[in-house]
């Protein structure tokens, strides 16, 4: 697999591309997406929507079709999250439906076996012809982790796990014939693993933002996942890249996730997130926000403040207004240094229809995408 020859023509990842702001969307796999309320919708969690959805941002030339990695919901009126697909199968249902999107796994590294989570890689890679790619987690939701046994590791302790994981998962793509592993965690015999995927290597993101987070997303992965709460704090995540540069010698790209309303008036765009955050789960959100506020260290300082953001997609700056303002605002990002935007929305297949015709001229007009 590994001759020269191969190695010349392997595929590189969409997100990869030339584009200047790389677009993607984001929870199509998840019962409410990532708005914990019941605000007006025909979004509904099943197949045939997920395939509308993804199949409609492949067509309009999105880079990235990324699923949330939820093994249980957070209770509340909805059970927010509460039914979802597991994120392996569905990249491989979507790759072989699909032309230039890049599918992806958000895999809690913790939940599948490395020489599994490497086997099922490059199946994926194979039947998407090389778009496919992982974001790996390392579970943050004590209840979700318990449900594979055992308990939740320290904090740190699960990015160091992660980094031993990646490291066995990425040898096996790269090794011909097989090896020993004898490590923190894993002790393995004879292990190997074929074919490889076709990709030089699938690409890899991550969303830490605590130390540990983003010292494993400078050493490791493509893309590190800010979780962007205002846009005055972009340019805190931007600290990934010193860090990769410095101390790994690498380069890594930034990108965020946002919710999206884009009407024709800004008045209906906001009264739209207004709907949002009257009709919210607040139990719901309430259970998210006490299981972050626990485990996460990253999260701490947003839990008093911005209840309203977590209705409104797990904390994120939303982007609400007219088609020109919302390029506007994307605009902004790009400025601030973001390579990519993972999209939500209330209504994904319909905004999605709206963005297209209306938002995506606007882009190209700016120069963010052509
Ligand atoms: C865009 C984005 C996607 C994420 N997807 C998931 C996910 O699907 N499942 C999950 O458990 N955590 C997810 N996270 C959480 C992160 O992996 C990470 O745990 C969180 O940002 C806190 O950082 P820390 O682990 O460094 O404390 C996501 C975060 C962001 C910003």
């Amino acid at each position: 697999m590994n001759t020269p020859q191969a190695q010349a023509t392997r595929p590189v990842h969409p997100l990869l591309n030339d584009q200047k702001l790389k677009l993607g969307v984001f929870g199509m796999n998840c019962s409410n997406g990532l708005l914990i309320s019941e605000a007006q919708t025909t979004f509904e969690m099943t197949w045939q929507q997920a395939l509308q959805i993804v199949t409609k941002a492949d067509q309009m030339g999105f880079e990235i079709a990324l699923p949330l990695g939820r093994w249980r919901g957070f209770g509340g009126k909805t059970n927010f999250n509460g039914t979802s697909f597991e994120t392996y199968t569905f990249a491989a249902a979507l790759a072989a439906a699909t032309k230039n999107i890049g599918v992806f796994a958000t895999s809690h590294v913790s939940t599948v076996h490395p020489v599994v989570a490497a086997k099922q890689a490059a199946t994926i890679d194979h039947v998407s012809d090389g778009r496919f790619g992982i974001n790996l987690v390392m579970g943050w939701f004590r209840p979700e982790m318990e449900m594979f046994g055992g308990s939740m590791r320290e904090h740190d302790m699960r990015y160091a796990y992660g980094d031993e994981w990646l490291d066995i998962v990425q040898r096996i793509w790269s090794t011909e014939g097989a090896f020993n592993y004898d490590g923190q965690f894993f002790q393995l015999k004879g292990v190997q693993g074929d074919p490889k995927p076709l990709q030089e290597r699938p690409v890899l993101i991550n969303a830490g933002t605590s130390g540990a987070g983003m010292d494993f997303a400078a050493k490791n992965v493509d893309f590190s996942f800010a979780s962007v709460d205002k846009v005055e704090n972009i340019k805190k995540f931007m600290a990934v890249k010193d860090i990769a540069a410095t101390k790994y010698q690498r380069r890594i790209g930034v990108c965020a996730s946002a919710l999206v309303i884009a009407r024709d008036s800004e008045d209906e765009a906001c009264a739209v997130y207004q709907s949002i955050l009257e009709h919210g789960d607040w139990e719901a959100a309430k259970n998210m926000m006490a299981v972050l506020g626990i485990e996460s260290q990253s999260f701490n300082e947003r839990l008093a403040k911005s209840q309203e953001k977590f209705v409104a997609g797990y904390g994120t700056n939303a982007l609400v207004g007219t088609p020109g303002q919302i390029v506007e605002q994307l605009q902004v990002y790009s400025n601030e240094g973001l390579e990519g935007v993972v999209l939500y929305f209330l209504d994904y297949v319909k905004e999605l229809d709206y963005f297209d015709r209306k938002v995506m001229p606007l882009l190209r007009e700016a120069g963010l995408r052509h």
